[in-house]
């Protein structure tokens, strides 16, 4: 493999066309985005949805119902859940440290990582690793061995990610730091999952969105094998690497405009309970108290009493009056009851 930049043309003309594409559909979802009467309405939502199918990769499947439960229990039984979880917090957190910041470092990967494979330990420290075919056992690629070339590598990958005098798109740069982070490879496991988080990170340096919702790994998932293809081709022939681009180019413009569905889907959701609060329950209603409703697929007693600022009594009472009307649904988990928001259920597809 080589150090960045690549001595390849990623500007090529199907390239460019390509970004244009992507960054149009992007560029809409950002305007939908700003629609919101509050982006944390959705944030907490897709990063679960995006946590939740990023993990569906590495084969850590879990159900909605398990991550509720999860992050409602104080002891907690669902390791699976945990994870997915994990992962959704290293997304917030990267994207905090890059805001607080100003760049993306090794430190702050290795940060995500750290989140995401808390047992895992930190860039690997001995040899051995290789990517493998699993069924034939042949070896795919041999990522940098020794501690000290993973550390060359990446001291390069963070020049590169924070030189932004290239005045390469953004969206084109990203496709080759993810690509560049996967043949490094520099953890013993975990890799993927912290190469998708950078791609949204990297979205955010470089503010091509302001809150990081774009859920690419779904993309990922739907072409598993063209993305494995795509990336085991880039290792052998480091032409194809525009091919490579290219895909990641179109994962950005499908899952742009299906982010870009599901949050005007929201909004129709977000307008529909208002208009039925005001009128079945208008003496409690408020802009906020939509609002809460709308932070996460469920909320409680606890969240809605701290949210809005009132007792944990009139909460209850609030919550009560909310599923009597049909718009959040309630459920006992151990000793806690959480209260489901239904259209939003619904929306995720659960
Ligand atoms: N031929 C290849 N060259 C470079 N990187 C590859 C190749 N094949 C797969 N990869 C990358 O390795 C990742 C898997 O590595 P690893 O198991 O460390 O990460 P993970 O997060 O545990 O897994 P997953 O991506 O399945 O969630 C893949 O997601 C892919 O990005
Ligand atoms: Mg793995």
């Amino acid at each position: 493999m080589y150090m960045l930049p690549l001595k390849i043309d990623i500007e090529s003309k199907e390239i460019l066309k390509s970004a244009i594409r992507a960054n149009s559909c992007l560029a809409e979802l950002r305007a939908t985005l700003n629609r919101l009467p509050n982006p944390r309405i959705i944030l907490n939502a897709i990063t679960l949805i995006e946590a939740k199918e990023s993990s569906e990769i590495e084969n850590i499947i879990t159900t909605y119902d398990d991550l509720y439960k999860e992050l409602t229990l104080k002891d907690t039984m669902y390791p699976n859940a945990k994870e997915v979880l994990n992962y959704r917090r290293s997304i917030i957190e990267g994207c905090r440290l890059v805001y607080s910041s100003g760049f993306i470092s090794t430190n702050i990967i290795t940060q995500i990582h750290h989140i995401i494979e808390p047992e895992r330990g930190s860039v690997r420290k001995t040899t051995g690793t290789v990517i493998m075919n699993s069924r034939t056992k042949e070896v795919i690629h041999t990522p940098p061995q020794t501690e000290m070339e993973i550390r060359d590598y990446l001291a390069n990958l963070e020049e590169y990610i924070n030189d932004h005098t290239d005045d390469i798109d953004p969206l084109i740069k990203m496709a080759v730091i993810h690509l560049q982070f996967e043949m490094i490879h520099p953890f013993y496991d975990g890799n993927g999952r912290v190469g998708r988080v950078l791609n949204l990170m990297y979205l955010f340096l470089t503010k091509k969105l302001e809150v990081p919702v774009l859920y690419l790994s779904r993309y990922i998932i739907n072409n598993k094998d063209q993305y494995y293809e795509l990336l085991k081709e880039a290792g052998e022939f480091p032409d194809t690497v525009t091919k490579f681009i290219l895909f990641i180019l179109d994962a950005v413009t499908t899952t742009s405009t299906e982010t870009m569905n599901f949050v005007e889907e929201i909004l129709v959701s977000f307008e529909e309970t208002s208009d039925l609060i005001k009128q079945h329950l208008p003496k409690i209603y408020s802009k906020e108290l939509v609002e809460a409703i709308y932070y996460e697929f469920y909320t409680k007693n606890e969240y809605f009493a701290n949210e809005l600022n009132i007792s944990r009594n009139t909460a209850t009472k609030y919550l009560k009056s909310l599923e009597e009307v049909g718009i959040l649904k309630s459920e006992k988990i151990g000793k806690e009851v959480i209260y489901k928001n239904l259209k939003l259920f619904k929306l995720a597809g659960k």
